[in-house]
């Protein structure tokens, strides 16, 4: 779905400070990866390359094999990558939800009656149909997002980039922005990158990708990503706070497992110890 091959950044010509240096990565159509990295890691310019926001300075990108130094195929990876971005409020431009969805594809001059399928089927898949002739603004920061994710929907993307889609929301809103995306994942194979700060959300990926200074240091699936609880917390994050509790366990001796990430597992882990009563 997505290639870069020794992909370098700098935002100014000339300047030698490499924004991204020499990524290498692959991600294949229907994977749903998060990624993880300490404030100005490079995250968002290099989702920003997924849709040919920002271009190479070096190296290429491949988006659903198309390369995005390739001017003439801008619109084609536009509308095969969707991008969702930080604050709902800045996404969304019209005054009822509906019209809101049916923007991108009354801009690509669809017919009405399709647009109409389009729009429907979107406002379902993110659980908003109800919601359809509702003024946006009056949504929760859920909702909303929900909707900007409608919004791209009706693009019929191959695959959807959000750069911290959950950060302005609340709890609840966290959870049904996530449960959206695994939704589209699972039934629509729609391929799924999402750039969090919060690791309890990374769990729920496929697969976790650790960015620092410009480059990926950690590739793996959460549990062998979140294993590495020293190493991640030397790069100033955090690890799922039920792998920080087995941490800590294993530190005073016990014989906690290394792959444990949700609450559920915990339990289980220390259900486990408590019947075989080992330290
Ligand atoms: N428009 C820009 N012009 C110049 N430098 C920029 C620009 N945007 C980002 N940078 C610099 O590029 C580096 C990477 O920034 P980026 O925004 O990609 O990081 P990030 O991992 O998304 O951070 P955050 O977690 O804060 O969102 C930082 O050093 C940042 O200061
Ligand atoms: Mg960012």
């Amino acid at each position: 779905m997505i290639i870069t091959e020794n992909l370098e950044f700098r935002y100014y010509e000339g300047s030698n400070e490499e924004v991204l240096d020499n990524i290498n990565l692959k991600i294949e159509k229907g994977e749903f990866v998060a990624v993880l990295g300490h404030n100005g890691s490079g995250k968002s310019t290099l989702a920003k390359h997924f849709n040919a926001i920002l271009l190479p300075s070096g190296g290429k990108v491949y988006v659903g094999g198309m390369d995005t130094l390739d001017e003439s195929l801008l619109y084609e990876i536009r509308q095969m990558t969707g991008m969702v971005f930080q604050n709902p409020d800045n996404q969304l431009v019209a005054t009822i939800v509906e019209e809101d969805v049916a923007f991108a594809p009354e801009n690509l001059g669809v017919p009405s009656q399709e647009i109409r399928k389009i729009v429907d089927w979107a406002l379902e898949t993110v659980g908003m149909s109800e919601y359809k002739r509702h003024a946006p603004h009056l949504l929760s920061g859920g909702q909303k997002q929900r909707v900007a994710i409608a919004g791209v929907l009706a693009m019929k993307p191959k695959c959807i980039v959000l750069d911290e889609p959950t950060a302005m929301l609340d709890p609840i809103g966290r959870k049904e922005v996530i449960a959206t995306l695994s939704k589209l994942n699972r039934e629509e194979n729609i391929t799924i990158v999402l750039i969090t700060h919060n690791m309890d959300e990374a769990v729920c990926a496929d697969r976790v990708i650790v960015m620092n200074t410009g480059s990926i240091i950690m590739d793996g699936t959460p549990k062998q990503v979140f294993s590495r609880v020293d190493e991640i917390k030397s790069l100033g994050l955090d690890v799922p706070q039920v792998a920080e509790l087995m941490h800590e366990l294993r530190k005073e001796g016990f014989d906690a497992p290394s792959d444990v990430l949700t609450i559920e597992e915990g339990y289980k882990a220390i259900k486990s110890m408590l019947e075989r009563n080992v330290q």
